[in-house]
């Protein structure tokens, strides 16, 4: 069973939702560190609390060394014996050295439909761009921002009169129903998920 860690910047919601799947045996892996570049994220509460292990490498300690701060996170993930990385509501960009050395060991969840709005503020940039469809998508991390191999997507539909905030909304309930389904996927079988990316789209659309 591989040793799960997982990077986190927040609320770790997804992390919470990745730690339930796993408690619950969705997921063949055995969490064992919740990493945070913000010492004072409230997610660490909630991977303690789980009694998971937690850590933390404050990225404004590297400020403008990326490689510094990688190898760090690097170093907490090998201290302990980490073999997959699950990158939830994680909002730093890890240097090329450290993607590469991880390379088919770590997956991200962005939240939109990748290839499309990269980068941040998906949700604002969606409804600018008028939008039916939104959704998010958990892919491998790869040294391009946001742009490895997809291994599921979730769309929720766009509603007038949506704002960032209430779209984020939606797009984050499906987020937790995916990211636990392609981690599980993933971990069993990184070749069969890579094969058969999971699609999942939002239950509302599923109404008669
Ligand atoms: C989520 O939308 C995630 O896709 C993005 O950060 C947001 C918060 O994630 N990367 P979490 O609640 O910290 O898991």
């Amino acid at each position: 069973m591989p040793r799960l860690g997982i990077l986190i910047s927040g609320g770790g919601s997804n992390m919470v939702a990745l730690l339930r799947a796993c408690q619950a045996g969705e997921i063949a892996a055995e969490p064992v560190l919740v990493l945070s570049n913000r010492p004072e994220a409230p997610g660490l509460a909630k991977a303690e609390a789980a009694g998971i292990a937690t850590a933390s490498v404050d990225h404004t300690a590297h400020a403008g060394d990326r490689g510094g701060f990688s190898r760090a996170i690097d170093a907490a993930l090998t201290r302990a014996e980490v073999d997959l990385v699950a990158c939830a509501g994680f909002m730093r960009i890890l240097s090329d050295e450290m993607v590469t050395r991880w390379a088919g060991r770590m997956v991200n969840i962005h939240p939109s439909l990748l290839p499309a709005f990269k980068g941040l503020d998906t949700h604002a940039r969606a409804l600018e761009a008028g939008c039916a469809w939104h959704g998010c998508t958990v892919h491998e991390v790869s040294a391009e921002l946001d742009s490895g191999r997809i291994l599921g997507q979730a769309a929720v539909p766009v509603r007038p009169g949506d704002s960032p905030a209430s779209l984020a909304a939606r797009v984050l309930e499906m987020e937790h129903r995916l990211y636990p389904q392609v981690l599980a996927a993933f971990a069993a079988d990184p070749a069969g998920a890579r094969a058969t990316p999971i699609a999942l789209i939002h239950p509302a659309c599923n109404a008669g």
